[in-house]
Parts: structure tokens; sequence; C-alpha cells
């Protein structure tokens, strides 16, 4: 199909749409995501989160809330993109994840109107839509670091978590010419060790990756309260306010809300939108 025949998204309203990815799994993706959605929420913005694990989408397992609907009833065309969404805590909003994603590119005109529509109509109950992407970096995590206008990626002090991420930037920069990412490391016990893993990173690729720029946004800490708040499926950030993760998480929030994307002005939803249904095959 061709750019020109697709239905384009028109005007814009300034929504971030900021993809979380990891490239190993395990390192905290799904918690620090909801965690920072809650963050940003408790600042006054207007969240929608995107569950777009699709193997192991668990969002509503976090928040102990349960969910039948899955963007794949939206595809099947019996639902709406809102009868889909779970109302979370502080007005946050989740879509949960469906293994029909990538059949978004395959999907007729008038669908392609209608996801476009039903967007659209959220433009101004949203501030951001935050992607929480699955592990490792297979098509799918490609696809929705495409689509978002920003890109953040977790890491931990582990060897196998740095080469994973290295090796997502590293595909996402050489394939597809995206080179600005956020990076935060999780599950840290200072800011020393998160500088290091961050100069690291950097390091591994200024060598080998010229045009990448990486942007140290934040770090968490290790923190007991976060598997405690796993395990009673309540979100750290609301069971344990003075935790050291959750006062990290704000900051992190904090520190992506004054951020100003490079080419914000054309990009956002429309920019997401226009990407979603538009978007060129990939070869992984
Ligand atoms: N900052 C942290 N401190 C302690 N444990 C953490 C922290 N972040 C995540 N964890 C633990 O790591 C595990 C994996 O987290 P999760 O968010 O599910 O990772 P992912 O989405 O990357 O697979 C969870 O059991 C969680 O409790
Ligand atoms: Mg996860």
């Amino acid at each position: 199909m061709s750019d020109s025949k697709a239905p384009m998204a028109n005007e814009d309203r300034p929504v971030r749409v900021l993809a979380v990815s990891s490239g190993k799994g395990g390192v905290g993706k799904s918690n620090i995501t909801l965690g920072l959605a809650l963050a940003l929420a408790s600042q006054g913005k207007k969240v929608l989160l995107w569950d777009a694990d699709l193997g192991l989408a668990n969002t509503d397992v976090l928040l102990g809330l349960r969910t039948k609907l899955t963007i794949h009833d939206w595809l099947k065309g019996k639902k709406t993109l809102r009868d889909i969404v779970i109302q979370g805590p502080l007005g946050v909003q989740i879509l949960p994840a469906a293994s029909g994603i990538l059949e978004l590119g395959e999907i007729s005109e008038s669908e392609k109107k209608r996801l476009i529509t039903e967007f659209e109509s959220w433009r101004d109950e949203l501030d951001f839509l935050l992607i929480d992407t699955a592990a490792g970096i297979g098509p799918n995590v490609i696809f929705f670091n495409l689509v978002a206008q920003e890109r953040l990626v977790i890491v931990t002090n582990e060897p196998t978590s740095l080469t994973d991420a290295y090796a997502l930037i590293k595909s996402l920069s050489t394939k597809h010419d995206q080179n600005q990412f956020y990076v935060v490391p999780n599950m840290v016990k200072s800011f020393k060790e998160a500088k290091d893993i961050f100069q690291l990173l950097s390091n591994v690729s200024g060598s080998y990756l010229n045009k990448v720029s990486l942007d140290l946004a934040g770090w968490i800490p290790y923190d007991e309260a976060v598997p405690a708040a796993v395990r009673s499926q309540k979100p750290f950030f609301l069971k344990d306010p003075n935790c050291a993760a959750t006062k990290n998480i704000s900051l992190l929030a904090t520190y992506l809300a004054q951020k100003t994307p490079p080419g914000f002005g054309g990009g956002g939803l429309v920019l997401f939108l226009n990407r979603l249904v538009n978007r060129p095959r990939l070869v992984d």
C-alpha cells in the first residue's frame, strides 16, 4: 500500500508518545512504566498506558485489575478502544495488550480511519501515551519503538541487560535511524552505580554507533518495596509513597515532563497514528 492512499490524521495536540523497552526481560520495565504513568498522573498529566508486552502482559496484574477485552476485540470490530480500556488509579487509563497488534499494519482503509478517529477523539484527554513493550528486540519491540516518538531503555547492572540494551539501540540506530534514547538504570545501589552503568553503555554506543545520543533520564534504586508491592498487586507508587523507588520514579517523571522532544511541532499522537497505520513492513 502506498502512503499517499492511506488515511492521515489531522492536526495535532501535543500528546507525547514514549516507548519503554529493555532488551532483556525481568529488569523492571512494567513496574517502571506503571510507576511512571502514576507519577506523571500525580503531577497532573493525563496518561494512557498501552501494555504492549504481548507475551507477558501484566500491567493489569500489577494493579490487581482484571481484563477480558484486548485490542483484538477492537480488531474484530465489536468494541471501541474506550470499551477496552481499563480505568486505573489516578485517572491512568490502560489499554491491554493483544497478539493481534501486528495486524494493525494490514488493516483496511476503513479500519484505519476508525482507528484514527477513535484515537483522535482521545486527544484532548491525553498528555502522554506510554508503551510497555516486550522483552527482546523482535519485530514487535522494534515496531513500537518506531511508532513512538521518544524511546526509554531500562537497564540493570548485569552484563546480559547491558548487552541486550545495546543490541536494541544498535538495531534501532543502524536499521531504522532512531538515535536518541533516554536511559534509566534500575535496581542499583547508588547514583554512582547508575552513572557507571550509563557511562558503560555510552562508551560502547559511542565507539560503534556514532549517531547515537543517550540521556540519563533518571535511576531507580533496588528497593524491597517494589517486589512487596508486586506481591500485594498494588503499584509501589501508591502502596509506598515514601519509598526510595517512588521518590526516584517521581524525579524521572518530573525530568521527562519538562523535556521537549526533538521535532515535536508536528509529532505526538498524529505522528504515532500515521506511523501505526502506514508503517512499512519490518524486516528484522
Ligand atoms: N527497583 C526495583 N527494586 C527491587 N525489585 C525490583 C525493582 N524493579 C523491579 N523489581 C522486581 O523485578 C521483577 C521484574 O519486574 P518487571 O517490572 O515485571 O520486569 P519486566 O517488565 O522488565 O519483565 C519484579 O519481581 C519486581 O518486583
Ligand atoms: Mg513486563
